[in-house]
């Protein structure tokens, strides 16, 4: 269902910095920092079809690193990246980014179709392409964040990396590899959260069944590995926890088990931490977890969102009756998150992906992609106002923040990220098979956005940069000064068949292979917006 903008909602944006609507420390310094500045017209580019990244006017963009390249140790960066986290070091010149390696396309990787059956050496190569990359940074004499190339601090993490769950699942007390890492987060202890999206492509999908022993079911659309290697299913749908000073990684059960795109961790007013993250599925659900502690996230209370109460309901199987009759155990409920999200009223959305926080105005604002099916081709995002601006609040009000579509200049919103003066940048995934076809055409390839708060162009949507073939932005993340975006191109050529010509050869041209890559985006139109 198309939904209108909210002209209420984007003037209370506008609103949050002209000094009109706030209150508190935070925003009172936001708010004497935008004051003073005067913003400049970008001229914005228009939407286009060619193979390259394109930039509007005064940004400039270098490739950081590619799929493929070396990390050391036998290691290389994996394939497909998406969320990209700047992790600053203590007593370090070096800094840090992670850097979630997706999934992978079988035909650039393998050789193979995706619906072909793999060979053992495809498996296990395929494997390490998946996961997320540890790689570390240097500033050089010009200023700008570089790769440093093979060193003993970067790391991997992998397919088959072994990696402990803070609780047993079915007596298991670890699983074998990470995959679909879409999108994620970073803890105020500086460990990162990498999320487990579409993990059914890999192993299939398990449902219990009444003899308790359950069902595995393979994916509509497989890769196949599970005829080599038939792992459980209920190893994977996590928040994996990844400490880049030890390599150490966990999967966070109490977050609970479905399609993450994201994990945004928000801190409140009380010291307090909650988590944010949706279930990027057509028709499916918000979540918000608040840890017990405020240093760990291994246990603490999952809640779903209902949109019409406008309220977080407990997924605490000791404090619903119907999770007790239905489930054998707290376990159980977030193994199977899904099915007691809906049993207890969770609303079902239009795929809720990235979750960012306005540092101005305290909301949280989630991306809803699309929902075709529905007839939702352009999607929207969704603005939540905890009750009291505290975000371990259970009540809540939400509004339609900015419909997508050809009046907001962009199509299915995916990843956002807010900078210090609350700008809202978001990039946007049409799907490679729709891209430039009805009723797509008028926003050409996938494109980077930014929505001005102040200035002469506030509220307008800005297109800042043009993707190439068949590619997805992903993973915008700013340096800690605002000089540099970090940015994931995603999948150029992806749709690349065996035997038949690239569709995209991005970045070195004819006749290479198309490699996804990160990018680094500087610029003075950049710091007209961002300092
Ligand atoms: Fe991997 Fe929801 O995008
Ligand atoms: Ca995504
Ligand atoms: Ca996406």
């Amino acid at each position: 269902m198309m939904r209108p903008t909210s002209r209420r909602s984007f003037l209370q944006f506008l609103g949050g910095a002209s000094a009109l609507s706030l209150t508190g420390p935070a925003c009172t310094s936001l708010l004497s920092h935008v004051k003073h500045k005067s913003f400049k017209a970008l001229r914005p580019l228009s939407p286009q079809r060619q193979d390259k990244v394109i930039l509007a006017e005064g940004f400039e963009s270098e490739i950081l690193i590619s799929e493929g390249a070396p990390l050391g140790r036998g290691l290389f960066f994996g394939a497909n990246n998406d969320f990209t986290q700047f992790v600053s070091r203590k007593n370090s010149d070096t800094a840090f980014l992670w850097v979630n390696n997706e999934y992978f396309s079988s035909v650039l990787v393998s050789g193979r179709n995706r619906s072909d059956i793999p060979s053992r050496a495809q498996y296990l190569k395929e494997r390490e392409t998946v996961g997320g990359s540890l790689l570390t940074l240097q500033k050089n004499a010009q200023g700008k964040w570089k790769f440093v190339g093979p060193h003993s601090d970067n790391k991997r993490l992998s397919g088959s990396s072994q990696i402990p769950f803070t609780a047993p699942i079915a007596g298991e007390t670890y699983g074998i590899g990470s995959f679909g890492n879409c999108s994620g987060g970073l803890t105020p202890w500086n460990t990162i959260l990498t999320c487990e999206e579409n993990y059914e492509s890999y192993y299939g999908e398990w449902f219990p069944t009444k003899d308790g022993q359950g069902k595995i079911v393979p994916d509509k659309y497989p890769y196949n590995w599970s005829k080599i290697s038939a792992l459980d299913p209920r190893h994977y749908g996590w928040v994996v926890e990844f400490d880049p000073e030890t390599g150490n990684s966990k999967k966070l059960l109490g977050l609970g088990r479905y399609a993450h795109e994201c994990a945004k961790v928000v801190q409140t007013k009380n010291n307090k931490l909650v988590v944010y993250s949706g279930d990027d599925r057509d028709d499916h659900c918000l979540y918000k977890f608040i840890p017990d502690r405020p240093d760990s996230l291994d246990t603490g209370e999952l809640f779903v969102a209902n949109l019409e109460q406008q309220k977080w309901i407990s997924l605490d199987i000791d404090k619903q009756p119907l999770l007790k009759k239905n489930f054998k155990d707290q376990t159980d409920v977030l193994v199977q998150c899904r099915r007691a999200a809906f049993l207890l009223g969770g609303t079902p959305l239009a795929r809720p992906e990235d979750i960012e926080q306005d540092p101005i105005s305290k909301d949280i604002f989630i991306a809803l992609t699309n929902n075709k099916p529905k007839g939702d081709y352009h999607g929207s995002i969704l603005k939540i106002s905890e009750a009291h601006n505290d975000h371990t609040s259970l009540t809540f009000k939400s509004e339609v923040f900015r419909a997508g579509g050809e009046e907001s200049g962009f199509s299915s919103p995916d990843n956002m990220a807010f900078d210090q003066n609350g700008n809202l940048w978001l990039t946007c995934d049409i799907s490679g098979s729709a891209m430039g076809k009805a009723p797509y055409e008028a926003f050409g390839n996938n494109g980077l956005y930014v929505i001005p708060r102040l200035g002469p162009q506030a509220g307008k949507t800005i297109q800042i940069a043009s993707a190439p073939n068949d590619a997805e932005f992903t993973g915008p993340c700013f340096s800690p000064d605002y000089k540099t975006l970090f940015l994931s191109v995603q999948h150029p050529g992806e749709m690349s068949r065996k035997g038949q010509p690239y569709t995209s050869h991005w970045p070195h041209g004819s006749p290479h292979k198309p490699l996804s890559s990160v990018l680094t985006i500087t610029g003075p139109s950049l710091e007209n917006l961002t300092l």
